[in-house]
């Protein structure tokens, strides 16, 4: 009998739902060929809902959601709605309410895509960024104070508990082993000025790192300095792990070197509950229902929710299918791809079916 996995899916803005009907055809491909069988459950948050009924996302849909294994989503964000509304409201929420402490981002150059670093191929561009995702200047601790005249003050505190840093650092260790290439885990940070914060992760690296993960090299890097390496040595890392906000900038400039918005993709991982898989470019609104946008990010999103669902040789096939059409496409940038948004999903599709 096949393994049915119920798969809560949010398309959620822009071109959002497009590229997540491309990842659940080619995701049933896929599930035919290993026998698989995904449940689709479709839930209609994001910016056009809330601008009908004023709801972002009610705490019945927590409740709900939290019963599903993965979440499939396609992108947050609509021209009409304030910034940070449906970013906070959907995104963040989800991320905090269901405890993905994970951010998790691959950034692999695949064979055959262009990355503005001209020397570097895809033997140079393969690490993992461990992004912790619950905490930082991302709690929104702080407060405005005397808004609007001069004597404003605008306050926004990082929170860093040891108890955050510890499970984000071990998942990172783990995930270094596991993933065993070079086995060096750098913890991204800026020890020399925020020595509060990097100061608590530093001796929770080093003391966790001795104890439990004597295999693994622990190596440090600041993050101003990473950025730089990123550019001129990315074949330096093996996976990189960092608090909320560093992780969050240095991802971005991941995604360009591996070749941009079109292939990037990220999950958010609870390893105990609830995971939230997407392409991390966002809902790209001026290319909706054109058949423009690249698919293959959140193809590879769907990828990395098989992983956690445990299906690796179906992970690692869906992979393989990716770069093949990585191989096919002209560009991975929207409108020059040569393709059409369904036509880079059938090009999957096909591959994984050969
Ligand atoms: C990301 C995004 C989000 C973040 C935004 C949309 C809130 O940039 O997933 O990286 O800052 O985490
Ligand atoms: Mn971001």
């Amino acid at each position: 009998m096949s393994k049915t996995y119920p798969i809560a899916v949010i398309g959620g803005d822009g071109t959002g739902p497009e590229v997540v009907a491309e990842g659940i055809k080619v995701l049933e491909v896929v599930a035919d060929k290993f026998d698989l069988k995904f449940d689709w459950h479709y839930f209609d948050f994001g910016g056009e809902r809330y601008l009908k009924t004023g709801e972002v996302l009610p705490d019945s849909a927590i409740d709900e959601l939290s019963k599903f294994k993965a979440i499939y989503l396609g992108a947050i964000g609509h021209p009409d709605v304030k910034p940070g509304i449906l970013e906070k409201g959907i995104l963040l929420r989800l991320r905090f309410a269901l405890e993905q402490y994970i951010n998790l981002r691959p950034i692999k150059l695949y064979p055959g895509v262009e990355s503005p670093l001209r020397d570097k191929g895809p033997e140079d561009i393969d690490f993992v960024v461990v992004r912790e995702n619950n905490e930082g200047l991302y709690l929104g601790a702080g407060g405005i104070f005397k808004k609007g005249t001069a004597q404003e003050v605008a306050i926004q505190e990082s929170i860093n508990t040891r108890f955050g840093v510890e499970r984000c650092l071990r998942y990172a260790f783990e995930y270094t082993r596991k993933r065993n290439k070079k086995k060096m885990l750098t913890l991204c940070g800026k020890t020399n000025v925020l020595t509060f914060a990097f100061g608590l992760w530093e001796r929770a690296f080093h003391e966790i790192g001795a104890k439990d993960y004597d295999d693994i090299m622990r190596d440090y890097a600041h993050v101003d300095a990473t950025c730089m390496w990123m550019v001129k040595n990315p074949e330096y890392f093996d996976v990189i792990v960092t608090d909320n906000m560093f992780g969050d900038i240095i991802t971005d400039l991941g995604a360009m070197i591996q070749g941009g918005m079109g292939i990037a993709a990220g999950g958010n991982i609870n390893p105990e509950g609830t995971s939230m898989f997407e392409p991390i470019g966002g809902s790209a609104p001026k290319y909706t229902g054109q058949g423009k946008i690249n698919p293959l990010a959140a193809i590879s999103a769907g990828q990395m929710m098989l992983e956690f669902l445990g299906e690796e040789a179906a992970a690692e096939l869906l992979e393989e299918a990716v770069m093949k059409a990585c191989r096919e496409l002209k560009s991975l940038s929207a409108g020059k791809m040569g393709y059409t948004t369904s036509e880079v999903g059938d090009l999957v599709a096909g591959y994984v079916a050969e």
